[in-house]
Formats: structure tokens, C-alpha cells, sequence
């Protein structure tokens, strides 16, 4: 008798236990990966997707990502006692490659670190932040502009390097102060025009440039603007919907989290108008723990954007995660990021 009710118990435990399980996996009926705020992204082989800093390029059917591929122990630079400058190896620039925004193939890293010349840029114990690529249309050449460090960030530079293929390898073609002033903090963008700009953080940060391009996209013209003067804005990510500029940007509070700002313009090279905070949920003041490094457009989904963001990790620099989320669009030129813990592509978009 007591044998036959403890089956019994037993057995009801397993129908509820399956009829549970049936109810999840029907919910995620569709075998779509979800992306989920924060957490360990994996890519196609299996290995955590190292691209910090980054931005995606949408070129032929194909997304490419590319970001930071930090070296895997963090330290505090000895050297640099006034701050919390957490470093790791720079390791140089990796690329991912994606259909669906979901799966991601390693294509390697694309720009090399120079392991044997402790005089170059590209060395390890430098800094190489916040690569960007955008496809020059003329030239037929993929460029990629990025912040270009000394191990303290005293040398504020960019650094320019091209391709004849996105996922080759990109050739070094050195660095500068454009518009003879720092440079740290940067996006590129390219404008249905195919004019092309440089926004930086300049000015010891204190300053937002905003630089056009010459037409073969590898140095300033000279035509630039100083933007949110004395604002301490870095971060910058822009994005153009209906003839309207808009650019998303953080404070400056080195790897630590701080509130988001949006601003809209006319034109790329202002005047500005400042919005305020875009993102709203749960830790939406500190931008959910994250700090803007780019905004897609989804290819051939109309006024369908994605804001990404570095969820940092300032003592293991490496396990910084990812934080993407929608973007919707309000009257007035108004903008929300709302809080999700995951969601679907194809849900959304
Ligand atoms: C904040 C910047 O946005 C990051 O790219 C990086 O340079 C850190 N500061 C370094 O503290």
C-alpha cells in the first residue's frame, strides 16, 4: 500500500514536471537563439565572442562585427596610480561574421597585434579601443578607424587601416591627432552622401569633434565641428532615421557605468539638440550597466535600429558582456531603449 502511494506521488511528479517542460519549449517554440542582455555569448565554435568596443558593418547579406579582442589577464597599469586604469594586452581587432545578428562565425582578428616591436602602435602593452569599419563605395576599400593608446592614454590618437575585403587582412596605415587635437573615444559614420565622419572625444574628453572625412575616407578634411563643449561626452554612437541625425553617448567614468544621453541635429555637423536619457527598466540611470559603442540599422527592415552596448567588466576585461536592445522611435524625435532580458530578432524586427 505504501510502496503503490509512493509510486503514485512519484508519478505525478514526473507528468507535472514534463508538462512544465512541454509549456517552456512551446513558448520558445522556434529554435531562434535569443540575445540576452549580460550574458555569456558564444560563437559558432563554441568560444566567447572576444569584440569589445565595437560596431557592425552590414555588407552584402552579411553582418560583420568587429571589436576588441582583449588579451585575458587584466591588470591595474602600475604606471598609472591616479586612476582605476585597468589594462589588458591589446590584442588587435577581431571580426565575426552573421547572417541573423544570432550566430556568429569567427573570421579571426583582422587587425594584427605587433608581438615583436615594443615601438609599435600595434604592440600588446598599447592601447587599441573602439575599432569601426564603414565600406567606401569609390575606393572599393573597407576602412577601420580606431583609438590608438599609449599604456596610459597620454598619446590620444587614431589610427587608420584598409582592406580590399572585410574579413582580410587589414593593412596598418599609421595614426594621428586629427584636426591637430586628441582623440580617444570614437565612431565613424557614413552618410547616405557617402560623405563620411569621424566623431571623437577630444580635448582631454572634455569635447565632442565631429570630422568629415576626405572621399577616400582616410583623413579629415579639415571641416569639423566641437560639440557639447566642456560636456564630457564619450562613447559616441550615431545613427540617421527620416533626415534626422541622432548620436548616443555616455559619460566619462572610465570602465564604470553612468547615464546615457541622446542627441538629434539637422545636420551631421550640428547644432544639437540635447533629448536626455533614451533608456527606461530596470538600471536604465546607469544605462543598465553598459556604455554605447554602436547603433544598426537592421538591413532592409525600415526604421527598425539596434543600440548595442559594453556591459565592462573592469577587473577581467575579457568577460565584458554585451548588451543589445531596440530602439523605438516616439514623436517629436524622441527615442526609448527599454530594459529586456532577451529577446528575439525576429519578434522584434
Ligand atoms: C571609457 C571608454 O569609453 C573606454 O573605451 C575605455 O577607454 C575606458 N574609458 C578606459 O578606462
Amino acid at each position: 500500500m505504501k510502496k503503490s502511494f509512493t509510486f503514485s506521488i512519484i508519478a505525478l511528479v514526473l507528468v507535472l514536471f514534463s508538462c512544465g517542460e512541454k509549456k517552456t519549449s512551446s513558448q520558445a517554440s522556434s529554435t531562434e537563439p535569443f540575445i540576452e542582455s549580460g550574458a555569456i555569448w558564444l560563437d559558432t565554435d563554441g568560444n566567447q565572442i572576444n569584440a569589445h568596443g565595437g560596431g557592425i558593418m552590414y555588407h552584402e547579406g552579411t553582418y560583420y562585427w568587429y571589436g576588441e579582442y582583449k588579451g585575458d589577464s587584466t591588470y591595474w597599469n602600475p604606471k598609472v596610480p591616479n586612476w582605476e586604469c585597468y589594462r589588458t594586452e591589446a590584442g588587435g581587432v577581431s571580426c565575426y561574421s552573421s547572417t541573423d545578428l544570432t550566430n556568429w562565425k569567427f573570421e579571426g582578428v583582422v587587425l594584427k597585434p605587433d608581438l615583436e616591436n615594443e615601438d609599435s602602435e600595434l604592440h600588446p602593452s598599447n592601447v587599441l579601443e573602439r575599432p569601426k569599419v564603414i565600406y567606401n563605395d569609390q575606393t572599393k576599400k573597407f576602412v577601420l578607424w580606431l583609438h590608438v593608446d599609449s599604456h596610459n592614454y597620454g598619446k590620444a590618437a587614431a589610427g587608420v587601416a584598409v582592406c580590399d575585403t572585410p574579413n582580410g587582412n587589414f593593412e596598418y596605415l599609421g595614426s594621428m591627432r586629427p584636426n591637430e587635437a586628441m582623440s580617444r573615444d570614437m565612431t565613424l559614420f557614413k552618410d547616405d552622401d557617402g560623405k563620411a565622419y569621424h566623431v571623437y572625444s577630444s580635448e582631454e574628453n572634455r569635447t565632442l569633434y565631429i570630422s568629415l572625412l576626405t572621399d577616400d575616407y582616410l583623413k579629415p578634411t579639415g571641416t569639423f565641428t566641437r560639440n557639447f563643449v566642456d560636456k564630457s561626452r564619450e562613447a559616441p554612437a550615431v545613427f540617421k532615421k527620416d533626415g534626422k541625425y541622432y548620436i548616443l553617448s555616455s559619460g566619462c567614468t572610465a570602465w564604470d557605468p553612468n547615464q546615457a544621453e541622446y542627441a538629434v541635429a539637422d545636420s551631421m555637423l550640428g547644432e544639437w539638440t540635447v533629448m536626455g536619457d533614451p533608456c527606461s527598466g530596470k538600471d536604465a540611470h546607469i544605462t543598465f550597466y553598459g556604455q554605447s559603442t554602436h547603433v544598426l540599422p537592421i538591413a532592409g527592415k525600415d526604421g527598425a535600429y539596434m543600440a548595442m552596448f559594453d556591459k565592462w567588466n573592469k577587473t577581467d576585461l575579457i568577460d565584458s558582456r554585451y548588451i543589445w536592445l531596440p530602439i523605438e522611435f516616439k514623436a517629436d524625435n524622441k527615442i526609448d531603449i527599454a530594459w529586456q532580458d532577451k529577446w528575439q530578432v525576429s519578434q522584434v524586427f
